[in-house]
């Protein structure tokens, strides 16, 4: 039976009877096809392309442009899912109106159903300017990847009471903007737990321990595709990596050895066809003369 479209009500729905929501990271057509054969809430095509799909350093470089395409690719995959695309650095941070165009090619070129932004109290105005514009939009505060260097690497954060009630303020500030849910990164445990309490709009957590309203975990990461690192806040459920390396090793051997392809894998042309192209040629062969 086919999968009703996860929506903003449903998510909402699944915060008020306790039930727990899941999200993963995608980033192109068959990981979205995936996601959503697995039953997946949320996807997030989130700006972690960066690192684990292009090789950059950190998100930072992550243009637009990139996102847009990628977004796309995700759409035309996961037709339950809902889609969330991910704000790169710099697209929302230096003015509003950049902001909402920016969001709203997630919508129009990307077909996402939403988008995330990065930032807590001082993000508000420009998350309501956003949904003003009629484009749902998800907070994400704690452990911002695209200002860790503003924060000193990649840090649990909200770790003293002080650091805790900044968190809360910003949680709040940016529920009364408008957000229709917010992802808490790297956040410990108790902290999340009473942020989620306290919001009435769904918590998503990376590293934020399970009192969150729901889970996210890069793709790459909680399939083992990506061995660069693994963050303390992952698991892997599989070791995709290994088992890629390892088909790609068989196929290597094979063409090596010529055990691949087989007449399995081969097209044939009809004898006489080939006879009369070798008669054009000017070459006859004995072995495949008919009779
Ligand atoms: O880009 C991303 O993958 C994210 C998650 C870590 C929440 O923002």
């Amino acid at each position: 039976m086919e999968r009703k479209k996860v929506s903003i009500p449903y998510l909402h729905g699944k915060k008020a009877r306790g039930e727990p929501i899941s999200m993963v990271t995608a980033y192109d057509y068959p990981g979205a096809l995936t996601a959503d054969a697995a039953g997946i809430d949320m996807i997030l095509v989130g700006d972690s392309l960066g690192m684990v799909v292009l090789g950059y350093e950190s998100t930072v470089p992550v243009t637009m442009d990139e996102m847009i395409i990628h977004a796309a690719a995700v759409k035309r995959g996961a037709k339950a899912t809902f889609i969330v695309g991910d704000m790169p650095f710099l697209s929302y941070q230096a003015d509003v109106k950049e902001a909402i165009h920016n969001a709203g090619r997630f919508m129009k070129e990307g077909g996402s159903d939403a988008v995330k932004l990065e930032g807590g109290a001082e993000m508000a105005d420009t998350l309501k300017a956003i949904v003003d514009a009629g484009i749902p939009v998800m907070g994400h505060i704690g452990l911002t990847p695209q200002s860790a260097s503003k924060l000193g690497g990649y840090r649990v954060q909200g770790k003293t009471a002080r650091a805790a009630l900044k968190l809360l303020d910003d949680a709040f500030a940016l529920e009364q903007a408008g957000a229709f849910s917010l992802v808490l990164e790297t956040v410990p445990d108790r902290v999340s737990e009473l942020v989620s309490k306290r919001l009435s709009i769904p918590t998503i957590g990376i590293g934020a321990g399970a009192g969150c309203d729901g889970q996210v975990l890069v793709f790459h990461d909680l399939l083992g595709y990506f061995d660069r690192f693994s963050p303390r806040h992952n698991k892997r459920y599989t070791n995709l990596r290994e088992i890629i390396v390892n088909a790609l090793s068989e196929y290597r051997r094979e063409v090596e050895t010529r055990a691949f392809p087989t007449a399995e894998n081969s097209f044939a042309i009809d004898d006489a066809e080939f006879q009369s192209l070798l008669q054009a040629l000017g070459e006859v062969h004995p072995e495949v003369m008919p009779g």
